[in-house]
């Protein structure tokens, strides 16, 4: 057996411009373009070696391999024939963060698998691939801002980096202990997808993602803010207004959080809410408003698990000793 090891790093990404739909289930292709913003303190670290049979350690813990196993054959029918890996993943994502570590975590495994194998592949095509293990792994390639473009078939459907930007945001991650059942994202969005209010959300989404990345360019992160909260809001909506069975991610410390960040906005903060698939608050803030905020919160919420994140680079190899 072959003992070379090849090894990766991604970063996560936080949507403020939502993934919520997917118009081709088999391609992984979404009904609207995303934009993300990659975290510097949140990666995953993964490496593969020859193994008799794909298996999975995510921090030294063996996990069902079946959905990693599906995205390897995939690999292995559409870019090259490879053996059995061993997957050794630790993720640097707080589990009850409600982060999606699907990001990172297909993000690295798809630039360590390209490595193992001496693949020569562009970002573009690195992204493509990650896609298909899971959607938002897609724009965690890239540092800073990252769009993922919907397009209309496998080939068009990819993230790029917006230009670089110095803009100063951060991010306060609320940690809330999940008592809500749990919704995969890939269940919760084809849920969504029977609201009818799905539409009128992917034609303002349109609107948002163009407005968005005006904003950017323009730091104004106000602006940043107010959309992104706009859109994440309405995206939960949807979740509520669901024909096939309805539901949310919400719970009560959720809602109490987002009155917070409503009342931090009008004691003049910059302060503006999004959420994924879980009932964690994450706060768009500015670098030098991050930590009195953060304060703020674990005054009224003292048993609250606050992180600050800021903007992360893009993936990168590691080598090994
Ligand atoms: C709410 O990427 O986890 O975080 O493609 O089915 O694996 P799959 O879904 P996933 O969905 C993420 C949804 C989200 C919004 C986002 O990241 O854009």
């Amino acid at each position: 057996m072959n003992d070379k090891t090849a090894t990766a790093k991604a970063h996560t990404n936080i949507a403020l411009i939502k993934y919520w739909g997917k118009k081709d289930r088999e391609l992984n292709l979404p009904t609207t373009s995303s934009l993300s913003l990659t975290l510097n303190e949140f990666y995953t670290i993964t490496a593969v070696t020859e193994g008799k049979e794909d298996t999975l350690l995510i921090n030294n813990m063996m996990q069902d391999p079946k959905r990693i196993h599906q995205f390897l054959d995939f690999l292995r029918q559409n870019v090259g024939d490879f053996p059995p890996l061993t997957v050794i993943s630790r993720n640097m994502v707080p589990t009850s963060a409600g982060l999606a570590s699907s990001a990172s975590s297909f993000a690295a495994l798809t630039a360590a698998v390209a490595k193992y194998n001496d693949w020569d592949l562009s970002e573009k095509e690195l992204s493509r691939l990650a896609r298909r293990g899971s959607g938002s792994a897609t724009r965690s390639f890239f540092p800073g801002f990252a769009v993922w473009h919907e397009g209309t078939d496998d080939e068009s459907s990819f993230a790029e980096a917006l230009p670089a930007t110095d803009l100063p945001i951060a991010l306060v991650v609320c940690e809330i202990a999940g008592t809500v059942k749990k919704v995969s994202s890939s269940d919760g969005m084809m849920r969504a997808m029977t609201s009818p209010n799905y539409a009128a959300w992917v034609e303002e989404s349109k609107q948002q993602f163009e407005e968005m990345q005006a904003a950017i360019a323009a730091k104004d992160l106000a602006k940043i803010g107010e959309l992104a909260e706009k859109n994440a809001l309405d995206m939960h909506a949807l979740n509520l207004t669901a024909t096939d069975r309805r539901f949310t991610y919400f719970n009560q410390m959720t809602q109490d959080i987002l009155a917070k960040v409503k009342e931090l906005r009008q004691a003049g903060f910059l302060a503006y809410a999004t959420l994924d698939a879980g009932p964690n608050v994450k706060i768009i803030t500015s670098q030098d408003q991050a930590e009195t905020i953060q304060a703020k919160l674990k005054e009224a919420f003292p048993k609250l698990r606050l992180e600050i994140a800021t903007p992360g680079p893009g993936f990168s190899y590691i080598k090994e000793d």
